[in-house]
């Protein structure tokens, strides 16, 4: 922390009253592209995550450096754009707009950004700065903690409306509500929710990062929203259903595109692949558990189509290692992470292993991070 206090006196000036604020990012465990459908998901909140140091500075501007960007950027709160500008700050800006048309005025500030979650990996980087300035702001101007959850849902529609992703509500709910050492159960049609403890005895979760640039996920990802929602009419005109991950084996007959009757044959079989999986933990069956994440990456493969050559090498390569249980693909997909559970002593060897033979295969090197299931958003001590 000294560190990062010491870059923001460098960069805006010394003072004593400064406060420091974290956001995790999220790995999804399992129940991948089903948030949309109204399913179940089990991410959980982890130790990688953004970092923001700020202080009040009695003006109307709030300048923003992100040490990732290495770059300064200035919000004028007397002229702020309507529209995102397609830049980093727009997370940010989205944020202040929504707060502004809620009622709460927002002072000039200096912040000072920086994160150790890799960029378009699928770890929820952009939920992860969201959610940390509706926090932080919040806290700053009123002094009591927002709603976790009402946070969450402000965040996904900033999100959806101000960016245009029309993303489900795990990851904003995942990086607000997340548990130490524990994964959510998200019910993502009611917001039930529950925490499940992972007790993962000698595996930890390893994250695998392709490195592979994402660049036709976000078209892709709105591509499969319509395709669900075309499922889930035809399924409706033959009989009532709440959400595609409510059909079943036999109103795959209803759908002749064989492409829709892909996509909602996942979406009924992740959800019920989630089930078996909080089954599983719930026993301490890790074996079952990595079972079910292999057969959900298989899903995302070859039924929804959201994974690519270089992620598929990933958990094929995993899958032959005795010492790990399970490999899937987590996130949007098109590239960014897989997760596996993988005995702690052989992650080293493992890690070394397949970065050389995806090197081989692809020409550039994947990364390797230890997950820990962390705390949600949070005020740090500096
Ligand atoms: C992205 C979205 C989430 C979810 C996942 C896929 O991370 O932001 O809402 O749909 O993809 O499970």
């Amino acid at each position: 922390m000294k560190k990062l206090t010491a870059r923001f006196h460098k960069l805006f000036g010394k003072s004593d009253n400064l406060r420091g604020f974290f956001c995790p990012g999220r790995v999804n465990l399992i129940g991948e592209h089903i948030d949309y459908l109204g399913g179940l998901v089990l991410p959980a909140a982890i130790s990688l995550g953004i970092t923001a140091v700020i202080r009040k500075n009695d003006s109307r501007e709030i300048n923003i450096f992100s040490s990732d960007f290495d770059e300064l950027t200035t919000l004028n709160l007397d002229s702020l754009p309507r529209k995102k500008q397609s830049h980093w700050s727009d997370f940010i800006l989205g944020v202040v707009l929504h707060l502004q048309t809620n009622g709460i005025s927002i002072s000039g500030c200096d912040i000072h950004i920086s994160s150790t979650l890799p960029k378009a990996s699928g770890l929820s980087s952009s939920a992860a700065l969201e959610v940390l300035c509706f926090y932080m702001f919040s806290k700053i101007e009123s002094g009591l903690e927002p709603n976790r959850i009402q946070m969450a849902l402000d965040c996904q529609k900033i999100e959806n409306e101000f960016i245009g992703v029309k993303c489900g509500i795990m990851d904003q709910y995942a990086v607000a509500n997340g548990k130490k050492s524990a994964a959510i159960l998200l019910n993502c049609n009611s917001l039930e929710n529950e925490i499940v403890p992972l007790k993962l005895n000698d595996y930890s979760i390893l994250l695998v990062n392709s490195n592979k640039s994402r660049e036709l996920a976000t078209s892709a990802y709105n591509l499969r929203i319509k395709e669900c929602s075309e499922s889930l009419d035809i399924i409706r005109s033959h009989r009532d259903i709440s959400n595609l991950v409510d059909a079943l084996d036999e109103d795959l007959n209803l759908i002749d595109s064989p492409i829709l009757r892909k996509r909602t044959r996942h979406a009924f079989t992740e959800n019920e692949h989630v089930k078996e999986a909080v089954k599983s933990l719930k026993l301490s069956d890790l074996n079952s558990f990595g079972k079910l994440m292999h057969a959900s990456h298989l899903s995302l493969q070859n039924d929804f189509e959201v994974s690519c050559p270089e992620l598929n090498h990933i958990v094929e390569a995993l899958t032959t290692e005795p010492t790990c249980l399970g490999a899937r693909m987590t996130g949007a997909g098109f590239g960014g992470c897989c997760v596996a559970l993988v005995e702690t002593e052989s992650m080293d060897e493992v890690s070394q292993k397949l970065a050389s033979t995806y090197t081989e295969t692809f020409g550039f090197a994947p990364s390797f991070y230890q997950c820990i299931p962390s705390d949600g958003v949070h005020e740090i001590a500096l």
